[in-house]
């Protein structure tokens, strides 16, 4: 069985002093045996310094997004290939607060899809329904839009599905609505996809913490979570890396 993969996400938070203590924290508490594997994406600005403390550890460094071009006059862009160039073997891409704060579309998140893959990273491509969407019976619709639209053809990397609505509102989707929708995206993927699609790796995101993450860890399809708010606490980071398997 293919390990789970938990992926701390950041965000905007904290200065350089946090981020080192909370990568090393973080490093310190994962062991390189054989387990799920952990990647943590702090802001831009820390890549160098999280780096440094998570080398020799079995922690991975991720980044939060790309541009879709290698190189260029693209003020304030970050390249997929200056990424890995830092140590960064992850890229997270398509994140709802991305998608509507900086108005990313589907077609933009392919491109950086494809870029990232370029680049040597793996990309973990964000979808997710809105509260509205929701109520309006459209999630599956708006889910398989996502994948059909935001992941290229030969996509080889990991799909994250986030509920917006469970983003950082403390409240998770509930078990059922998660298997519900993981198994029609495991379906979508397979449809889509064909063999490819049937192990490519499925995480959940939304309000994951301590408390409820073995439950969530253990719903069929699901390979691991993107978590947020936790992932600020090495505490309760390390502990749902402990739930996963
Ligand atoms: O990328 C992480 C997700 O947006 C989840 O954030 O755990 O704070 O709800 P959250």
């Amino acid at each position: 069985m293919t390990s789970q993969v938990i992926i701390g996400n950041w965000k905007m938070n904290g200065l350089v002093a946090d981020a080192r203590t909370l990568a090393r924290a973080v490093a310190d508490g994962v062991s390189s045996d054989t387990g799920p594997r952990v990647v943590v994406c702090p802001s831009f600005v820390h890549l160098s310094t999280v780096a440094a403390e998570l080398s020799g550890s079995a922690v991975a460094l991720g980044a939060q997004d790309c541009h879709h071009e290698g190189r260029g006059a693209f003020t304030g862009d970050i390249s997929a290939p200056m990424l890995a160039d830092i140590g960064v073997r992850y890229v997270i891409l398509g994140h709802s607060e991305r998608r509507a704060g900086h108005q990313e579309l589907d077609e933009m998140v392919r491109q950086k899809a494809v870029a990232a893959a370029s680049a040597g990273l793996v990309p973990v491509v964000c979808v997710g329904e809105t509260q509205d969407q929701r109520a309006a019976g459209q999630a599956r619709d708006v889910i398989g839009y996502q994948i059909e639209g935001s992941l290229p053809q030969d996509f080889a990397g990991i799909v994250a599905y986030e509920p917006v609505w469970a983003i950082g509102t403390g409240q998770s989707a509930s078990i059922d609505d998660i298997a519900d929708m993981m198994a029609f995206i495991r379906a979508e993927l397979a449809r889509q996809f064909g063999e490819g699609g049937k192990t490519m790796q499925i995480l959940y995101g939304g309000s994951v913490t301590p408390r409820d993450a073995s439950a969530i860890l253990r719903v069929a399809e699901v390979g691991g979570a993107l978590v947020g708010g936790a992932s600020l606490k090495p505490e309760s980071f390390l502990d749902i890396v402990r739930a996963s398997a």
